[in-house]
């Protein structure tokens, strides 16, 4: 998806989880700084802050696909993992969006709003889903 690739960092497991969460914290108030700035017409300070949640973005999902999901599926199979593979899934729609929220301006304000609106919705979803569902089952032993 992205274009370049990004290393996933090399962290045990349940410490890797614990910076992915604080991540998903970091990134919704980044989502809410860019929602502030539009709201100002501040687009310069917004596509700052959608650059700063996108690199943090790039590499969160580079880690949580080539270590948490890998570790599911090393476990459970590819059908085992199914509900998960579907959770990592909405990393792309994810991206695009925010793609999509990056050409600001360029948008007319509802075109803007609904799509930061659905980024955040979808945003929400996501890692409500990996905090409750994903992350649990891949730190546990069995
Ligand atoms: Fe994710
Ligand atoms: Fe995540």
């Amino acid at each position: 998806m992205p274009d370049t690739a990004v290393s996933p960092r090399r962290l045990e497991l349940e410490a890797l989880i614990r910076v992915l969460v604080e991540e998903h914290t970091r990134m919704k108030e980044g989502l809410g700084q860019v929602r502030a700035s539009v709201a100002r017409r501040d687009f310069a300070s917004a596509s700052l802050a959608l650059k700063g949640l996108e690199s943090v973005f790039r590499q969160h999902i580079a880690d949580e696909e080539a270590q948490v999901l890998r570790s599911l599926i090393d476990r459970m199979g590819v059908k085992g993992a199914s509900e998960e593979i579907k959770v990592f899934q909405q990393h792309r729609p994810i991206y695009q969006l925010m793609q999509k929220v990056k050409e600001l301006s360029a948008l007319s304000a509802p075109e803007l709003e609904a799509n930061q609106a659905r980024l955040a919705a979808l945003f929400d979803d996501h890692t409500l889903a990996e905090e409750q569902r994903v992350f649990p089952k891949a730190i546990r032993k069995s």
